[in-house]
């Protein structure tokens, strides 16, 4: 018995190794959670409602359904690509990312409001 589970257990880990191989590159959904994580999360919180750096900046919360009907994509994609009239919103390639990546991040922000 000992060995016939070794010798199967070669292959299924070896089919596991090239699933997780052929997922990897498609997971961009996963880089974009990451850079929300490492860059929006110190003001916006990991539930989008705001940190208690952000509220004293004046971060909208993320999660209210009022707030988000308040904005267009294309309001929220201006903001971060030039800065609001907050002084203390930067935008958002000062804080090194990268402009491509804001349409992704425009779901993530929606997806706080369920
Ligand atoms: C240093 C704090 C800080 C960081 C870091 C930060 N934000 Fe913000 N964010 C703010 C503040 C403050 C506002 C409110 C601006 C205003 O109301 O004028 C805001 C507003 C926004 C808005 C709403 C704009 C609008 O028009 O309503 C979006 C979308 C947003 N941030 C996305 C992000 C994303 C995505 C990141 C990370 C890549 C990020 N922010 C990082 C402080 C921050």
């Amino acid at each position: 018995m000992k060995k016939i589970f070794s010798y199967w257990s070669i292959p299924i880990a070896t089919m596991f190794g090239f699933y997780l191989g052929f997922a990897s590159p498609t997971a961009s959904a996963g880089d974009i959670k990451k850079i929300f994580k490492d860059t929006c999360e110190l003001c916006h919180a990991a539930d989008g409602k705001g940190s208690e750096a952000g509220k004293q900046f004046g971060v909208p919360d993320f999660s209210s359904a009022d707030y988000q009907k308040s904005r267009t994509d294309a309001q929220m994609k201006e903001s971060m690509t030039n800065g609001t009239k907050n002084p203390n919103y930067v935008k958002l390639s000062d804080l090194g990312v990268d402009l491509a990546d804001l349409d992704a991040l425009v779901k993530v922000v929606r997806g706080f409001s369920k």
